[in-house]
């Protein structure tokens, strides 16, 4: 079995709910149900033996001790983190603690177990860690896209902690020798994307008859991957990546802000017209841009296709249209998220 650490936030339960989709190991799904943990998304996993959900905290070092004494997993995926650069500029403390922190004391725990692993056990064990391109920095119009030898750059409080957490990870295999992988993924989107990041928040405000932010002028671009081909070429190192190395993700979707805005408001305008027979692009609204805003992000993936023959399923056009499809057909699940009654979903759903 493995264990994955954030499995109730968006990256980590379109991974959870994929992989018991795809295998019968049973996995630990470690989340301390932040804001950003929704236990709803899991809801079609319950009574399923083979997900045993542990609420708590990666920095909890006791806790990740017993957990891993117990279920002894053959691997570990470290999803679990605070995400939204919005709010690490508000307040950074947070990201502090779980991204630095609390990697570090995962680290420590898990470095302990694996030190008392022996033959194949040891030998095939796996610490998978998930992180951001946002460490690299922002990039010029002409530049070439990040490669795994970019220098760390970050500019945010979100993406200096994450760039800290890397660095701990390469750190222990080089001084411990533990057995990590690091993925570096680009802007993700797709099913069960918390309504504070771009694309859901648009969709939803869109359907809401709210207006739709861009921050400064909108031409800053992302390099867009659907979750799900996120969660692919993670299984995908886990199974093949060589222990030490990181691995760019991402599916050449470079996209300007304000391009994405109008290609939502396009597919909303032919699935779920407004009432009033106008565009949703006329909910555009430019506000005042996000301070240090990183300009562009580009990811070459091509380590990663050349060398473990991944690549992704979508294309930008067919899963942003799967994404508002999935969005049009799940109000109930955005109206939870929207109104704050996500949190209460554990207490009601098993009271
Ligand atoms: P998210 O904010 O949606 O989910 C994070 C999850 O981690 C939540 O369920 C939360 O409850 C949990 N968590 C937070 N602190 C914790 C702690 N101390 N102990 C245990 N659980 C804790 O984030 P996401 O978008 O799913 O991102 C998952 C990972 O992927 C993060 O490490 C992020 O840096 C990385 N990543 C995200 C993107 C993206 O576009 N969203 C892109 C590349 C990499
Ligand atoms: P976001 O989804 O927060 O991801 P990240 O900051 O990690 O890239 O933002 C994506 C881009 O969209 C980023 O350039 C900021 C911009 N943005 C807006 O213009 N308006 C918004 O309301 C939000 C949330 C983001």
């Amino acid at each position: 079995m493995i264990i994955v650490t954030g499995g109730a936030g968006f990256i980590g339960a379109n991974f959870v709910l994929d992989w018991l989709a795809q295998s019968d190991e049973a996995l630990v799904n470690l989340d301390i149900l932040s804001y950003a943990g929704n236990r709803e998304t899991l809801a079609s996993l319950d009574g399923d033996a083979r997900h045993i959900f542990v609420q708590g905290d990666i920095g909890d070092k006791e806790l990740v001790a017993r957990l891993l004494a117990e279920h002894r997993p053959r691997a570990v995926v470290n999803f679990a983190a605070e995400s939204h650069v919005d709010r690490s500029i508000h307040g950074p403390e947070a990201f502090i603690q779980t991204n630095i922190v609390g990697t570090f004391n995962l680290l420590e725990a898990v470095r302990s177990y694996w030190g008392g692993l022996e033959g194949e056990d040891k030998a095939n064990f796996r610490f998978l860690h998930v992180s951001t391109d946002e460490v690299y920095g922002s990039l010029g119009k002409e530049d070439p896209a990040f490669t795994e030898n970019n220098r760390y750059e970050p500019n945010s409080p979100y993406s200096a902690s994450k760039a800290a957490s890397d660095h701990l990870v390469r750190a222990y295999h080089h001084t411990y020798g533990l057995p990590v992988l690091t993925t570096n993924c680009s802007n993700n989107y797709g099913p069960y994307h918390f309504p504070e990041k771009l694309i859901p928040l648009v969709i939803h405000n869109a359907l809401a008859g709210k207006e739709l932010p861009i921050y400064g002028d909108g031409q800053q671009i992302r390099d867009w991957l659907y979750v799900k081909d996120h969660c692919s070429a993670i299984r995908r190192v886990l199974e093949a990546g060589v222990l030490g190395e990181t691995y760019n993700v991402g599916g050449w979707n470079e996209k300007a802000n304000l391009d994405v805005v109008y290609t939502l408001c396009a597919i909303l305008d032919e699935l779920n017209p407004r009432a009033d027979a106008q565009s949703y692009k006329t909910q555009i609204t430019f506000v005042k841009d996000r301070p240090g805003h990183d300009k562009r992000y580009a990811i070459d993936a091509s380590k990663l296709e050349r060398e473990l023959g991944w690549k992704p399923a979508e294309t930008f056009e067919t899963g942003i249209r799967k994404t508002v499809q999935w969005y049009l057909a799940n109000a109930a699940w955005v109206e939870n998220v929207t109104s704050g009654n996500y949190r209460n979903w554990v207490a009601k759903q098993y009271a």
